[in-house]
């Protein structure tokens, strides 16, 4: 054995024996999903809406699914459409799959059992919430909406059309996070009070770009948002950096690191939230960068841009610090290293599995909507994980601490922060 190898393993030991796992047994407790209880049909019938980067992963990732048969496509950008019509052409040489530029064709056809939405996020909420009424069910990705209303009205279309919904937050199914979640919940680190959320690097400016003609599809790309004057900034993918139809970085990034928090042991009672941050120097108005502190009942949550200053934080680019009355813990987005009590160690294999193992998430979802049951990622848990980044994003716009009632779900003595709770629609695409 290599003095490497052995020095690793020392660590590992030594890390695991302080939160008293050297001496658990192996797995125990593992149960795995109820699958296809109610078959909706032989195959699953799937249109992907929205095509541009996540869109095209949503259609490989679909088509690799045995039980999935890919119907329809849909961009109201006519070249995502056919560039991603062409890849799943090359994938399955004998697909039927329709090619559409509004979404509203494919919610006409009753052949369709399920969509997935890839769209920018100020589109997310309208279409499932239209998708239901149609009786469909919905992979959407993260964020789960565009604001705190949003969430709320999908909330009660999804139980009134008794639909399926899965947020798009893949990470969920990986081992890593059930592995960490199986530790908290295990008390090895005892009561946490604490935890801080990171991820490094700021949201560009993106420049002052000079008005361009628009595309003919600025207006329904635009969609529900108010209109403005198009340049490319404005569309596919840097759109994120703008608060017409985002958050930048923060609210791209919040729920795949604040996922394993409400995973583990979802904070109640959130109170106060005060956000700080500071503009971008370009056309893009989302925070550059966005601090927020969040006052729960009985534990604290801090969201930075800089790692804490604890071992084994700096070094990750997006991660968790656990703090509990029995130890500390650090986990990552993007390997299964982990901090324990200061000590970093690549991996922890010894958990006990308490927790059910996904089919992979999106397989996850398609055996949900066959036994008309909820995914890991489903509805009411995403929004209740979401609503804190929405907060944060308000107190960051007026400037100042927010008190919060979590019963009312909304803000104390404060119409001024509760009119941003939501956005009213551009009437001609009011379509709910
Ligand atoms: N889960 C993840 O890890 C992950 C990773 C990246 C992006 N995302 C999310 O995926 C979504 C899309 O992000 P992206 O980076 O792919 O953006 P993108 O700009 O590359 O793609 C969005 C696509 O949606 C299309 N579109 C816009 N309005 C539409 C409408 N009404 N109907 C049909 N198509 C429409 C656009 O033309 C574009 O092709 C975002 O909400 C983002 O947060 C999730």
């Amino acid at each position: 054995m290599s003095k490497n190898i052995k020095r690793r393993e020392f660590l590992r030991k030594g890390a695991l024996a302080t939160l008293g796992l050297s001496a658990l047994p192996g797995i125990v407790g593992a149960t795995s999903f109820n699958r296809l209880r109610i078959p909706a049909s032989d195959k699953l019938r799937v249109a992907h809406i929205g095509l541009g980067g996540m869109g095209n992963q949503h259609m490989k990732w679909f088509a690799e699914l045995a039980d999935v048969d890919i119907v329809a496509l849909c961009d109201v950008d006519p070249d995502h459409l056919n560039s991603t019509m062409q890849k799943l052409k090359e994938m399955k040489p004998d697909t039927k799959a329709q090619g559409y530029t509004d979404f509203r064709h494919i919610l006409d056809r009753k052949d369709i059992d399920a969509v997935t939405v890839a769209t920018p996020d100020h589109w997310h909420a309208q279409i499932a919430r239209l998708a239901f009424q149609a009786g469909k069910d919905v992979y959407g990705e993260k964020p789960l909406s565009y604001d705190v209303a949003e969430g709320q009205a999908m909330l009660k279309d999804l139980k009134k059309y008794n639909r399926v919904f899965q947020l798009g937050t893949q990470i969920h199914a990986g081992e890593n996070y059930h592995r960490v979640a199986e530790l908290i919940q295990s008390g090895v680190i005892g009561k946490v009070n604490t935890v801080r959320l990171w991820k490094k690097g700021f949201s560009p400016g993106l420049g002052h770009p000079a008005i361009q003609t628009p595309p003919p599809y600025w207006d329904m790309w635009l969609g529900p948002a108010p209109y403005t004057d198009y340049f490319p900034e404005r569309c596919h993918f840097t759109y994120r950096y703008f608060l017409d139809y985002s958050g930048g970085v923060f609210a791209d990034f919040w729920c795949h690191i604040a996922d394993i928090v409400w995973w583990s042991f979802h904070p109640k009672g959130l109170r106060k939230i005060t956000a700080r941050g500071e503009k971008t120097d370009g056309v893009a108005d989302a925070p550059k960068w966005l601090d927020a502190d969040f006052e729960f009942d009985n534990m604290k949550v801090y969201w930075t841009t800089n790692p804490p200053d604890v071992p084994g934080a700096a070094e990750r680019e997006i991660g968790a610090y656990f703090e509990g009355d029995k130890g500390t813990l650090i986990c990552d987005y993007r390997t299964r290293s982990l901090t324990i009590n200061g000590e970093t160690v690549q991996d922890v294999r010894e958990v006990p599995q308490t927790l059910p193992r996904s089919p992979g998430h999106q397989q996850n979802f398609v055996d949900a909507v066959k036994s008309r049951s909820q995914p890991e990622s489903n509805l009411e848990y995403a929004r209740e994980m979401t609503l804190p980044m929405h907060l944060a994003l308000i107190s960051w716009r007026l400037g100042r601490s927010l008190q919060w009632n979590p019963e009312k779900e909304k803000f104390i003595n404060d119409k001024e922060a509760n009119q941003l709770l939501e956005r009213r629609y551009r009437s001609k695409w009011d379509l709910v």
